[in-house]
């Protein structure tokens, strides 16, 4: 394609997209095909001549568009908000554009000390101390691996470079909670610890928090035992219930033993923007490594996380790789940011951050959060106010746990129920929520924080909300096939305490 080319393509998919995200409130919100709809519908071998850019154009109208949930959706309060602004979409685009390669400071200078900024600017705006280091990651998922394999090399004396974990004397062990998110256990097995010495603190049966007690104990009695607790991975904001744990403590223990503190704070993180919603991440700044997603409620376009750590040098005696063939003269002079995580090569994602910042300006983005805060507390407050309906957790953010508990109704009948109505709710395609296990029984999370969704949209979903609680019978399952797949609800309920989703 030549840049004129460009040109013309260019203006008709900014038209395009202008106009999909102005038709969004329109559309269903879930996805609206059946497993194997979509690649039945292209074709089963590649092109072998160009096509034109409108029979690209048109498929993506036909074919994409009803296969995917629209986050952007006003009605959309499903896992959690995934916002891609349209102003960081302007610096996707320019990432693209530049065609910059990022492996190393020399490759794209700009690239590396633009990200710098913008990692300083956030951790700023977040009112966090100056003594973290940023660099920006795919996801949370791998900030936490990478914070994983930092503290494993802190416990075990830089073993990578010996004979590894397999010639430690003592197994090293992570903590966390149940109510961590499942990339923790992921990273926590990926980084080698083994399933064997991962363990599950138990959690404040009123707040889900981590217990710290349970912590103090539980590190205690491994290390009696010749173990070595090597890392807590913290939630700020967990996945189910937005549960805070109480980092302060947690690094108080912590530090007991010499341990590594993580803190997950990928959907949460936002909220540190807002100067009054400081106290809940009381004594982040003493971890030893922070990620958290402006790619989540913030409203940067997916991918961009947040990974901030303290020791940079240990990170990059940990990460480290230096070919000859990256080699140069600047090398002492610069940040390599191939040696702050996982990946050689790398986007330049800081673009994004830095076309929202610049053109929505970050007032704009406090004042959201703040609208979605008060949403939450509106809507928490009218189903406490509503006989047979309850509120199953704090409110701490934006999610609002809930359940229609009909009179006479419990155990699997009552997750029978719950599950037929949030199938129910996403079926009509003017709201979509999620479902999740807390206690072993199911609940809906209405995760509040789309860019769309103003008060009057969950007054409409309250609305939505009791007229199909009062229609499910449970023993139908309206929504099924379209996007929500609960497994056998009555089967599995039960299994375990908490699961996050
Ligand atoms: C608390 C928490 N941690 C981690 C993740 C995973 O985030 P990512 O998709 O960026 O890996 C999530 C996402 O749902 C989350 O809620």
């Amino acid at each position: 394609m030549t840049p004129e080319e460009f040109r013309t393509a260019g203006h008709a998919l900014i038209d395009w997209i202008a106009d999909h995200r102005a038709r969004v409130p329109d559309l269903p919100v879930a996805a609206q095909v059946r497993p194997g709809e979509v690649r039945a519908a292209l074709p089963a071998h590649p092109p072998t001549a160009p096509e034109a850019f409108d029979e690209v154009l048109a498929d993506l109208e036909a074919v994409v568009v009803p296969g995917v949930t629209q986050t952007q959706h006003p009605g959309f309060y499903g896992w959690f908000p995934s916002n891609a602004g349209l102003a960081s979409v302007l610096g996707d685009l320019a990432s693209g554009g530049l065609g910059a390669l990022g492996i190393t400071w020399q490759s794209a200078p700009a690239l590396t000390e633009l990200e710098q900024v913008l990692t300083d600017w956030l951790r700023e705006l977040c009112g966090l101390s100056p003594h973290w280091r940023g660099a920006i990651q795919d996801t949370a998922s791998t900030g936490c691996l990478v914070a994983l394999l930092a503290a494993r090399e802190r416990a075990g004396d830089g073993c990578e470079h010996r004979g590894g974990l397999q010639a430690l004397q003592a197994p090293l062990v992570v903590y966390t909670s149940p109510e961590a998110h499942s990339s923790v256990a992921k990273g926590a097995l990926l980084a080698g610890f083994g399933a064997d010495n991962l363990r599950q603190v138990a959690v404040d049966p009123a707040t889900y928090a981590m217990d710290t007690q349970d912590l103090r104990h539980a590190m205690a009695e491994d290390a009696a035992a010749g173990r070595v607790p090597a890392a807590v991975v913290a939630t700020v904001g967990t996945t189910a219930t937005t549960a805070m744990d109480p980092v302060r403590a947690v690094v108080e223990v912590a530090r007991e033993h010499g341990a590594w503190v993580h803190v997950d704070a990928a959907m949460a993180g936002s909220a540190m923007l807002l100067p009054e919603m400081r106290h809940l991440f009381d004594g982040v700044d003493s971890a030893d490594s922070l990620a958290w997603n402006p790619h989540k409620w913030m409203g940067t376009v997916l991918d961009t996380s947040l990974l901030y750590v303290r020791d940079v040098d240990h990170l990059v005696s940990v990460m480290s790789t230096t070919p000859s063939y990256l080699q140069a003269a600047t090398d002492e002079q610069v940040v390599q940011y191939k040696d702050w995580g996982i990946p050689l090569g790398r986007r330049f994602r800081a673009l994004k951050l830095w076309f929202q910042l610049r053109l929505d300006g970050v007032e704009s983005v406090r004042h959201r959060l703040r609208r979605d805060l008060a949403n939450a507390r509106w809507l928490a407050a009218q189903v406490e106010a509503e006989p047979g309906w309850r509120v199953l957790a704090p409110v701490t953010l934006q999610t609002v746990c809930i359940r229609h508990e009909p009179e006479g109704l419990t155990g699997d009948a009552l997750d029978a129920h719950t599950l037929a109505w949030v199938d129910a709710v996403n079926a009509t395609g003017r709201a979509f929520l999620g479902a999740s296990r807390l206690e072993g029984r199911w609940m809906v999370r209405v995760s509040i924080g789309a860019e769309a969704t103003e008060r009057g949209h969950v007054e409409q979903l309250w609305q939505l909300l009791r007229e199909t609680a009062s229609g499910s019978s449970g023993s139908e399952r309206p929504g099924q096939g379209l996007g929500v797949d609960h497994g056998e609800a009555g089967d599995r309920a039960g299994e375990d305490d908490v699961e996050t989703p």
